[in-house]
C-alpha cells in the first residue's frame, strides 16, 4: 500500500453540486474546528438540531469525561421524524424497504413519526421510562428503526443484539444492561432461511430475571412459544396505542444508547452514547461525508446490530431527511447480483458497504455486476477495515464506473460518527487511505513515548481532542473505560488501530493492534473466542489468532490444548467450531481448529500470540523467542504443521 500514488479528484461535475465543494472551504472549517473548537461546535449544533433549549456551554472536558452542550435540551426522534413534517419532506419516503423474499415498503416520514409515536405509547403503556434499557433483537425491517427511535423518544436507553448473535450472547448483554424489555421477532429472512429470533430469545431469558416483558414482531410467520404474560405481539399492541405522542426534551447528555463491543477480555464493552452530541456527529457527516440531498436515495448496507447500522441507517440520514434504503437479507440471495438489482430497481444513488462485500462481488465475477446499469449512483463509500487498492480500484471501476467518488470512512463504535474521511467534493482520494480527518478530529501517529512518528512510519493511532459524537463511558465500567481507552498515553483517546501518515497528511489505518481481530469487518476479541472455548469440557486451554484471509480481511484460528483422557479429532473440531458459534454466533466460528500439546508461553505464563500468529500466517515461526519458556512446544507445533 505505500507504493501506492494514483490520486482521484472530484470532477467538476460533482463539487459544483455538492455540499462542500473545495478543499480551501474544508481547510478553512477545518481550522477553526480545532482551533477554536467551542464557537465551530456552537454554531454547528444550532444549524444542524432542533433544540427545545438552548445550550448555556459547549463543552465541559475533564478528561476523559466530556459534557456537550449542557443547558440543552431536544428529543433525538424529533429532530429524525418531526420537525422534518412541517416541510416538503413530510410525504417523502423515509425508509423504502425491500424484503429478501423480494417484498417491498415505502414510509414516508409522516408515516413513520406516526408508528414512532405508536411505539413510543407501547413502551409506556408496558411501564418503561426513562433510563430504563431496552434490548433490541430484530432483523433489518422498518420496524428496527421504529423501535431505536420510539426508545429514543421516550427516553429508554436501547441496546440493539445483531441478529446473528446467540442465545448465550444476548444473555450476556441483557443481563449486563438489566433490561427490562425484549424486542424481537419471530423470525428474519437470510439465504431463503428463517432465523428464529423468537427461539433464541426464549433460550435466553430463563437467566435474564430484569427483563419483564417481550414484544414480538410477526416477519416470517413460523409458529412461536408466546409465554402468557410476558410475550406480546407487537401488531396487537400498536392496534390499540395512540398515534400521537407529545415528545419530551431531554437534557443533551441523556443516554442514548448502548452497544457492546468485543475488547481484549472475555467480556463485551457496553459503549455508551449521549444524546445532542451523538446526533450532531452522525447528522453533519451524513451532511458532509454522504452529501445528501433530497433527491437522493441513499444506501447503507449495515444491519442494525452494528454502530454503523446505528449511525448511517437511522440516525444521522433520518436527521437530514434523506430517504433511507434497507434491505432485509443476503447479497447473494437469490442469486449474487441481489444488490446491483436492488440499486437499479430503487434508483439508489449513494451507496455505502464493507470491503469484505466488495471483495466477494469480486469473486463472484464481474458478469453479475455487468448484467446491471447502476447509473443511477453518484457516490459510493468503504467502512469497517482497511479497503485494499485493488478492491478500492474494482469498486471504483465496475461499480462506480469511474464517476462516483468513494468515501473510505475510517471510525468505530466508540467514536459514534465518521472520524478521517475524504469529503467527496473537496478531498482528492488515493486507494487505500482515508485521508484526512473530519471537523474537530485531530487524528496523531504516536510511538511508544508519545512523540509523533515521522512521515510514512508506522505507530499508533490517537485522537486528541474531544468530539461531540465520544462514547461517554462504558456502562457500568467507568474504570475500564479510562484504563480500555486513555492510559497508553494519558489524556489521549487510544483506538487500538495502527497508522501511518503520508508526505501529504493522508492516514493510512493498517488495522488493530490490540487482541481484537477484524473478520470480515466484524470486530471479534481473541478472548471471547478463547473463553468460549475454554467452556467446553474437553478444552484445558486455548489460544486465538488472525490470518490474513483474502475474502474476509482476518480469518479465525484457533489452537487448543485438549484435557486429558480427550481424543483429537476431525469430529471434535467440528463440534468445537459449533460450540463457539452457540456461545456468541456463527460469525465467531473459527475457520481452522488447530490440535496442540502445549502452548508457547512467556516465563510469566502469558500465551505468546505473535508466535502462533507467525505460525498460521506463515507456517513458520522465525520471530523473537527468547522470552520463550519451553522451546520444545514451538518444535512440536511446527512438526504438527508440517
Ligand atoms: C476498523 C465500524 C481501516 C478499525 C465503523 C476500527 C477501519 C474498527 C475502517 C472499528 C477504515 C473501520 N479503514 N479500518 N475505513 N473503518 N475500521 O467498532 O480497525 O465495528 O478500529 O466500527 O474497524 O470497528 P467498529
Amino acid at each position: 500500500m505505500s507504493r501506492e500514488s494514483r490520486i482521484f479528484k472530484p470532477s467538476a461535475e460533482f463539487k459544483n453540486q455538492a455540499n462542500l465543494g473545495s478543499y480551501a472551504t474544508y481547510r478553512r472549517l477545518y481550522l477553526e474546528s480545532v482551533n477554536a473548537p467551542d464557537r465551530f461546535w456552537g454554531k454547528q449544533a444550532k444549524q444542524f438540531l432542533a433544540w427545545r433549549k438552548p445550550f448555556s456551554s459547549v463543552l465541559k472536558w475533564k478528561a476523559p469525561h466530556a459534557k456537550w452542550f449542557t443547558g440543552g435540551q431536544l428529543n433525538v426522534s424529533e429532530n429524525c421524524l418531526d420537525r422534518h413534517l412541517q416541510t416538503a419532506r413530510a410525504n417523502k419516503a423515509a425508509i423504502i424497504f425491500e424484503g429478501e423474499p423480494g417484498d417491498t415498503r415505502t414510509i414516508t416520514y409522516a408515516q413513520l413519526q406516526r408508528e414512532v409515536c405508536q411505539f413510543a405509547n407501547v413502551l409506556e403503556s408496558l411501564g418503561l421510562r426513562k433510563g430504563d434499557r431496552a434490548a433490541i433483537y430484530l432483523p433489518m425491517v422498518p420496524e428496527a428503526a421504529v423501535a431505536m427511535l420510539a426508545c429514543a423518544r421516550v427516553g429508554v436507553i436501547h441496546t440493539v443484539i445483531f441478529g446473528g448473535f446467540s442465545a448465550e450472547a444476548i444473555k450476556d448483554r441483557v443481563n449486563d444492561c438489566q433490561a427490562k424489555l425484549v424486542i424481537t421477532a419471530d423470525g428474519g429472512w437470510r439465504r431463503g432461511k428463517v432465523v428464529e429470533l423468537k427461539t433464541n430469545v426464549d433460550r435466553a431469558l430463563p437467566h435474564t430475571p430484569t427483563v419483564q416483558h417481550v414484544v414480538v414482531l410477526k416477519r416470517t410467520g413460523n409458529a412461536v412459544v408466546m409465554t402468557e404474560r410476558r410475550d406480546r405481539w407487537w401488531h396487537d399492541l400498536m392496534a390499540s396505542a395512540p398515534i400521537t405522542h407529545k415528545a419530551k426534551a431531554h437534557d443533551s447528555e441523556t443516554p442514548l444508547f448502548i452497544l457492546y463491543t468485543s475488547g481484549s477480555t472475555g467480556k463485551p464493552k457496553g459503549v455508551l452514547h449521549t444524546s445532542a452530541g451523538y446526533l450532531l456527529g452522525t447528522t453533519m457527516t451524513s451532511h458532509y461525508v454522504f452529501d445528501l440531498k433530497d433527491t437522493d436515495v441513499y444506501w447503507c448496507t449495515a444491519d442494525i446490530g452494528w454502530i454503523t447500522g446505528h449511525s448511517y441507517v437511522v440516525y444521522g440520514p433520518l436527521s437530514c431527511g434523506a430517504t433511507v434504503l434497507m434491505y432485509e437479507g443476503a447479497p447473494n440471495q437469490p442469486e449474487p447480483d441481489r444488490f446491483w438489482s436492488i440499486i437499479d430497481k430503487h434508483g439508489v444513488t449513494i451507496f455505502y458497504t464493507a470491503p469484505t462485500a466488495i471483495r466477494a462481488f469480486m469473486r463472484w465475477g464481474d458478469d453479475y455486476v455487468k448484467k446491471h446499469s447502476l447509473a443511477s449512483l453518484r457516490l459510493l463509500g468503504s467502512v469497517g477495515e482497511p479497503i485494499n487498492p485493488e478492491a478500492w480500484m474494482w469498486y471504483h471501476t465496475l461499480i462506480g464506473k469511474k464517476r462516483c467518488p468513494i468515501v473510505d470512512t475510517w471510525w468505530q463504535t466508540e467514536t459514534g460518527a465518521i472520524m478521517v474521511t475524504p469529503l467527496p467534493g473537496a478531498i482528492p482520494t488515493t486507494p487505500g487511505s482515508c485521508t484526512l480527518p473530519f471537523f474537530g478530529v485531530v487524528p496523531k501517529v504516536l510511538d511508544e513515548k508519545g512523540v509523533e512518528v515521522p512521515v510514512n512510519s508506522g505507530g499508533k493511532l490517537f485522537l486528541t481532542q474531544p468530539w461531540p459524537s465520544m462514547l461517554r463511558t462504558l456502562w457500568n465500567d467507568d474504570d475500564r473505560f479510562k484504563k480500555q481507552y486513555w492510559s497508553e498515553i494519558p489524556g489521549l483517546y487510544f483506538c487500538g488501530d495502527g497508522a501511518r501518515k503520508d508526505k501529504n497528511g493522508y492516514l493510512w489505518v493498517v488495522g488493530r493492534i490490540d487482541d481484537v481481530l477484524n473478520v470480515s469487518g466484524h470486530r471479534i476479541g481473541t478472548a471471547e473466542v478463547e473463553s468460549a472455548l475454554v467452556s467446553h469440557p474437553s478444552v484445558a486451554e486455548a489460544a486465538v489468532v488472525g490470518r490474513p484471509d483474502d475474502l474476509k480481511g482476518q480469518a479465525l484460528v484457533v489452537f487448543v490444548t485438549l484435557k486429558s483422557g480427550m481424543v483429537a479429532s476431525d469430529a471434535l473440531k467440528e463440534q468445537l467450531r459449533a460450540h463457539v458459534g452457540k456461545e456468541i454466533g456463527s460469525l465467531a466460528k473459527p475457520d481452522d481448529v488447530r490440535f496442540a500439546a502445549g502452548l508457547p508461553k512467556t516465563r510469566s505464563g502469558k500465551i505468546m500470540r505473535r508466535l502462533l500468529k507467525e505460525l498460521a500466517t506463515s507456517g513458520d515461526i522465525k520471530g523473537d523467542t527468547t522470552t520463550l519458556e519451553d522451546f520444545s512446544i514451538i518444535t512440536a507445533l511446527k512438526a504438527d504443521e508440517e
